[in-house]
Order: C-alpha cells, then sequence, then structure tokens
C-alpha cells in the first residue's frame, strides 16, 4: 500500500480494496538489476451465467466463448491430433537463464516462483468454477511484461500434474514467447489461424502439461486474422481436438492497437498487467472500460511493484 494512499486509488478502481491480494515484494531481478516483483489479484468481475448441469463432465462441457450459434465451430477436424499426438519440442531455457528473462522454472523456491503458483492456483479455481478455458493476457501498453507473466503463468500451470495448458503468442505484431523459452517457431501463427497450416505442423507439445503455438514474423493486418472467421474455426477445432483445461494468450498492448478488442467475442476472461513502473491509473481505466459488458476482467497483475512507483498512481 503506498504511502499516500496512492495505489489504494487504483484498488478501488478495480474493485473493493478487501479483496486485492499482493503477493511477493518487489526485489531485483538477478538477471540485469531489473525489478521483478509481483502484486496480482484475481476478481472476476462478474461471473458469466453458469452452463448445462454442474454434475456434466468437463470434456462434454463446451467453454462459453464456444457458445456460438450457427457457427461453423460444430465442424470437426478429423485429421487433427490428440493431444498426446502433438510433436514435441524442448525449451532453450538454459540459454534463457544465462540471458535476460527470470523465468520460474529456475527460481524454484523465490518470491518469483511463490507468486506465480499463487496467481496460477486461483485462476485455476475461477476457471474452473465459470468452466472458462480461453483467458487473455493483456496490457494497457508495451512494455508492461505481458509476455513474461504469461509464459511465466503457463509454465507454472504446467506443473500441476495431469493438467493440460496452451500458451498461445497472438502478439502477431510483436512475438516474443518463443524467444523467452528459447524456441524456434514452426511458422507464422497467421498461417495456421487462416487454415493453412495443419495443427500438426504448428502446435507443439512440451512434456505433458503443456503445449505452444508460437510465430515467427511480424504481421501488420493482426486485428483482422484476429476477427476472421477461419481464425474462430481453427480455435474452436483445436480445442475440441486438444481439450486444453486453459488456452493462455498472449496480447498485444490494448491501447496500442485494436487486436485485443477484435479479439474479445473468442475469450472468456482478461488477465490485465499492469507496470508498476509505466502504467498510469488512467490507461487501466481505459482497458476496463474496453472490457466491460463484453468479458470479465479477472484482476490486475501489478508487475515490477515497487514503493517509488506507487506515486505514479
Ligand atoms: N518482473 C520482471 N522482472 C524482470 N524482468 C522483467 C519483468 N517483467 C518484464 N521483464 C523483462 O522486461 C522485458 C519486457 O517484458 P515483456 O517482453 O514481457 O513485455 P511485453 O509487455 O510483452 O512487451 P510487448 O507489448 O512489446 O510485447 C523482457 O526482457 C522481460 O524479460
Ligand atoms: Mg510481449
Amino acid at each position: 500500500m503506498g504511502e499516500d494512499g496512492k495505489e489504494d486509488d487504483m484498488k478501488d478502481t478495480f474493485g473493493p480494496a478487501g479483496e486485492a491480494e499482493y503477493f511477493a515484494p518487489a526485489e531485483t531481478s538477478q538477471h540485469g538489476g531489473r525489478p521483478s516483483g509481483m502484486r496480482h489479484s484475481i476478481r472476476p468481475r462478474r461471473a458469466l451465467a453458469r452452463i448445462a448441469d454442474a454434475d456434466t463432465p468437463r470434456e462434454d462441457t463446451p467453454a462459453p466463448s464456444d457458445l456460438v450459434k450457427g457457427s461453423r465451430r460444430s465442424l470437426p477436424d478429423t485429421d487433427a491430433p490428440r493431444w498426446q499426438e502433438l510433436p514435441e519440442d524442448d525449451f532453450g531455457l538454459r540459454k534463457q537463464y544465462e540471458g535476460h528473462a527470470p523465468l520460474v522454472d529456475f527460481h524454484r523456491d523465490g518470491p518469483l516462483r511463490r507468486a506465480f503458483d499463487l496467481l496460477r492456483t486461483r485462476l485455476r479455481h475461477t476457471a474452473q468454477e465459470n468452466r472458462w478455458t480461453n483467458i487473455a493476457i493483456a496490457s494497457p501498453t508495451s512494455g508492461c511484461g505481458n509476455t513474461f507473466t504469461a509464459v511465466n503463468l503457463a509454465l507454472s500451470l504446467a506443473r500441476v500434474p495431469s493438467s493440460r495448458t496452451m500458451l498461445m503468442d497472438f502478439n502477431l505484431r510483436n512475438s516474443g514467447v518463443a524467444d523467452m523459452l528459447g524456441m524456434t517457431p514452426r511458422g507464422p501463427m497467421r498461417d495456421y489461424l487462416r487454415g493453412k497450416t495443419p495443427m500438426r505442423d504448428h502446435i507443439v507439445r512440451v512434456g505433458d502439461t503443456l503445449a505452444l503455438g508460437l510465430n515467427e514474423g511480424a504481421e501488420t493486418d493482426a486485428a483482422e486474422t484476429l476477427q476472421d472467421p477461419d481464425t474462430d474455426l481453427t480455435l474452436s477445432r483445436m480445442r475440441a481436438a486438444l481439450r486444453p483445461e486453459l488456452v493462455l494468450y498472449d496480447m498485444p498492448p490494448m491501447l496500442e492497437h485494436d487486436d485485443v478488442s477484435a479479439f474479445l467475442p473468442q475469450l472468456d476472461g482478461v488477465l490485465l498487467v499492469s507496470d508498476g513502473t509505466q502504467t498510469m491509473a488512467r490507461q487501466l481505466v481505459e482497458c476496463e472500460r474496453m472490457l466491460d459488458g463484453q468479458v470479465p476482467l479477472l484482476g490486475v497483475i501489478l508487475n515490477r511493484a515497487r514503493a517509488s512507483s506507487i506515486a505514479k498512481y
């Protein structure tokens, strides 16, 4: 909490202050001196109507974002691989560890890992309760740590035994997931989404619990791709074939491009990443307005949290 009460202003904007939870004190990364403090809260703004019978097994129940009448989503892809049939790949994490990005897999007992594990568990519970699958990680402006959060959250989720998490790099303009994990993408995400590349040639599995959709190249008409009906069809077929528990989408900055807005119909929830060193309260309010009435804002993650940044709020 800020000495001048400014942090409370932000909490008020996003829900009752009592619901906010903060984890992991601000700290300095061992990799280049960047701050790696992270705080977050998961507070569903509004529950989506429960669908189907509570006793229905999860596999048989489509996510709310899949309930679109008259869409082509019901058409199965008979050639699609199942989860265990996905081609396997490896992280080049050693390179990253020696490089710049602090990743939870290399900080087994540190505050970073604890913070992401807490976030992971709250997200899983909220998603299971509401039968949500498709979660966007978004931030107001570039450089807030969106990819950093998406990657670390995915790694944390992937440590849950027998779970299935997918991480899709949907920042088609400035992709960062492959680089952060030290991996080589198999091709442009656009070609996969638009049906030119089959799933087995694009999506890879790392271990038993994580699958990745990486992106190669930069696309200027990303927002058009994300609202293309072919993208809708590709993603619904992907979920039907692979049956992931959660699909995380690493998105481009909300206030700089219309990609997140374009993709809202596909989403069940949004996690907003705020940078303690640059994000302004009014930018968060603007993002919340963009989501209002369309997709629940699950919570705000305060990245690079440190006392000196609080004054900006
Ligand atoms: N909490 C943190 N601690 C240490 N390094 C961090 C932290 N958050 C982000 N970084 C580093 O800051 C840089 C920018 O982060 P990142 O790539 O996640 O930003 P982004 O919001 O995805 O940017 P863009 O919108 O341009 O894609 C990366 O090198 C990342 O590793
Ligand atoms: Mg990014």
